[in-house]
């Protein structure tokens, strides 16, 4: 990362140069290294968005928010979500709002569109949750959004600026496994798609959907690859756990065959659209620290795998993977927010300085 300083000394050489650039050493000392933070995604970084939704997917009540300043808002997990701890580190000191309840000044600092249950398929989540807001619906968002900044702006290419120096992250696909291909697969329910071609089937869409994203004007875009489904807490219990594992190894490998072709995409995407920046976001966490347990969920479970309202907790909450049948602790959190910070670095460094050029 840039430092004022280190900018500074750069910048006072240019200032020798170019005596008129006194100003500019003036706006590059301003702390935050990126203008904007644009989030799509599920329940990992959903922050409210389901709640005025008609969906069984939302959770604004204890224990969810135990360890968050604002208690239950209908983030899936006890504190602060991936984004909003990659936020932080971005150096953003408000949280990015929901999309819901997004006004004027948010629009220019960034929005969150994340949804639970939601995935890259449109079908992904609805029949188990209800009016989820899939990844199209979340882009449609963004363009009715690209009107407000249109407007706050002024002009469509003062717009258009703005928009390609922001930071975009985008994660799906848990749900089309999770709520969607592996119960049916599972349970022999017809499905078309084997698994190679499950995979092939949504990173084609994912594909089509990110060029959309770089259509309204986004630049700098990480993308996440999926963690090991196989693993998480609703699998093992639905259907039991590999010899020799804790985790059902057949999802964790169907899985792998959704990232390698979404790293082959990304690449392509970089190729194709080559003013713009795709980061495959990898999250491969090699050290858990203190976090010892490592499949059993934290609170006590509703049939459907989610908290019971007032159940139930853990003292321990900082040494479990897990929190509720799904999702991670924000102790998980914060490891993950912090990779993917790392990984995500091409898109932050220097970053004033390229939007000067
Ligand atoms: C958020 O938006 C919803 C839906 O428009 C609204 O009902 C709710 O009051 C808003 N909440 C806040 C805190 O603004
Ligand atoms: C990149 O462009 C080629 C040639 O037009 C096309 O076949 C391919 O699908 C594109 N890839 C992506 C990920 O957009
Ligand atoms: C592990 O726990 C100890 C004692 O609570 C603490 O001092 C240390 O910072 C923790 N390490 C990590 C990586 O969280």
């Amino acid at each position: 990362m840039i430092n004022c300083t280190s900018r500074l000394s750069f910048f006072l050489l240019a200032v020798v140069i170019f005596s008129t650039l006194q100003q500019l050493v003036v706006v590059l000392c301003e702390p935050k290294v990126v203008p904007c933070y644009f989030i799509f995604g599920d329940s990992l970084v959903d922050n409210g968005n389901n709640l005025y939704r008609e969906t069984t997917e939302k959770v604004n009540y204890m224990p969810y928010g135990i360890d968050f300043p604002e208690g239950p808002t209908g983030r899936f997990t006890n504190g602060r979500t991936i984004a909003d701890i990659i936020a932080e580190l971005l150096g953003f000191e408000e949280r990015i709002p929901p999309y819901v309840n997004a006004t004027n000044g948010d629009f220019l600092r960034g929005v969150n569109y994340g949804s639970g249950g939601c995935g890259i398929l449109d079908e992904t989540g609805r029949q188990l949750y209800g009016d989820v807001i899939s990844f199209n619906e979340q882009l449609s968002n963004h363009e009715s959004m690209i009107s407000h900044v249109v407007k706050l702006l002024g002009t469509e290419s003062r717009a258009k600026q703005h928009l390609s120096s922001c930071i975009y992250s985008v994660g799906f696909g848990s749900n089309d496994y999770l709520a969607n291909y592996l119960p049916k697969y599972y349970s022999s329910i017809s499905t078309p798609y084997n698994p190679q071609q499950f995979a092939s089937l949504l990173v084609s869409k994912y594909s089509n959907q990110l060029q959309k994203l770089y259509d309204y004007g986004a630049r700098k875009v990480a993308v996440s690859q999926l963690g090991k489904l196989g693993c998480v807490p609703i699998q093992v219990s639905t259907y039991g756990a590999s010899e020799g594992s804790l985790c059902v190894e057949m999802s964790n490998n169907f899985v792998q065959i959704f990232n390698a072709k979404l790293k082959l995409v990304i690449e392509d995407l970089n190729y194709n659209l080559s003013d713009a920046n795709f980061v495959y976001v990898s999250n491969v966490i090699t050290s858990y620290g203190n976090i010892t347990n490592l499949n059993e969920p934290c609170c006590s479970l509703s049939i459907d795998g989610h908290c019971l309202p007032g159940g139930v907790i853990c003292s321990n909450r900082d040494e479990h993977i897990f929190w509720d049948a799904f999702h991670p602790t924000e102790a998980v959190n914060m490891i993950y927010a912090k990779l993917a910070h790392t990984d995500m670095s091409p898109l932050y460094a220097s970053a004033d300085l390229i939007d000067i050029v």
